[in-house]
């Protein structure tokens, strides 16, 4: 079985990015590593939880589309889409990226469709090969069992990546490991090639003031 996300829907919503921002997390690192990927069209954020508008301030993409398997999450990110109006750390977000209220206005409506789909099987996901220009993941391949899992995941979760489209991502290594993936240089490596793709950053990054994460592993790459 899977491992389970550290928070439940409306747990996870109060606690992360909910309140003030939290600096040694690695969300400011990942923000930098974001603001590297250029002006793209279709965006497929997988595992996307109720969070894709926190990256989207980073990013400069048309169209999102939240793929996740919590219906619960992805109905709080369709209302908070809707309500325009930036929560606790979205505020500092912004203002880290040199952004306003109105680009996360503009954010808000980008929204394009929020789909319930397991991305973390061998099935196909519900989106054409070629039809994403910038496929992200923030913690969910982490969710993954073994380096088998991860690269057989990794590579469905980027089969809809058009031929020199981006991706963009990172996971959270967990204190505690039971049944998670071992994150590594090498693993990240094998699943870029094995996927026909090149990486252009992967770092690990140590967190500090979370007891349940101690480093986070932030990867940018394209599709050959
Ligand atoms: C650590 S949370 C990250 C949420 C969000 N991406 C963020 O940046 O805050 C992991 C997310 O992956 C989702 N998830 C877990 N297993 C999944 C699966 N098999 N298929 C799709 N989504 C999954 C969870 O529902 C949750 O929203």
């Amino acid at each position: 079985m899977t491992p389970q996300t550290i928070a439940g829907a409306g747990e996870y919503w109060d606690h992360y990015y909910g309140s003030e921002f939290v600096f040694g997390l690695g969300t400011e690192h990942i923000l930098d590593a974001l603001q590297r990927v250029p002006p793209t069209g279709t965006w497929a954020d997988l595992g996307a939880g109720s969070e894709s508008l926190l990256w989207s301030i980073a990013l400069d993409a048309h169209r999102l589309i939240a793929i996740d398997r919590d219906e619960q999450r992805l109905r709080i990110l369709r209302a908070y889409a809707l309500s325009r109006e930036p929560r606790g750390a979205y505020w500092t977000v912004l203002a880290l990226c040199g952004r306003g209220r109105a680009d996360f206005t503009e954010c808000c409506a980008r929204v394009s469709g929020t789909l319930a789909a397991d991305c973390l099987t061998e099935a196909a996901l519900p989106l054409r090969p070629g039809s994403a220009d910038l496929v992200t993941q923030f913690g969910l391949l982490g969710l993954t069992t073994s380096p088998g899992h991860f690269t057989r995941a990794w590579h469905v979760c980027h089969e809809p990546l058009t031929p020199g489209g981006w991706a963009a991502g990172a996971n959270w290594t967990a204190t505690r490991r039971e049944g998670r993936v071992r994150l590594s240089r090498p693993l990240y490596q094998a699943a870029f090639t094995r996927s026909g793709m090149t990486p252009l950053l992967i770092e690990q990054v140590p967190v500090s003031g979370d007891p349940d994460f101690d480093s986070v592993w932030i990867y940018l790459g394209r599709k050959q």
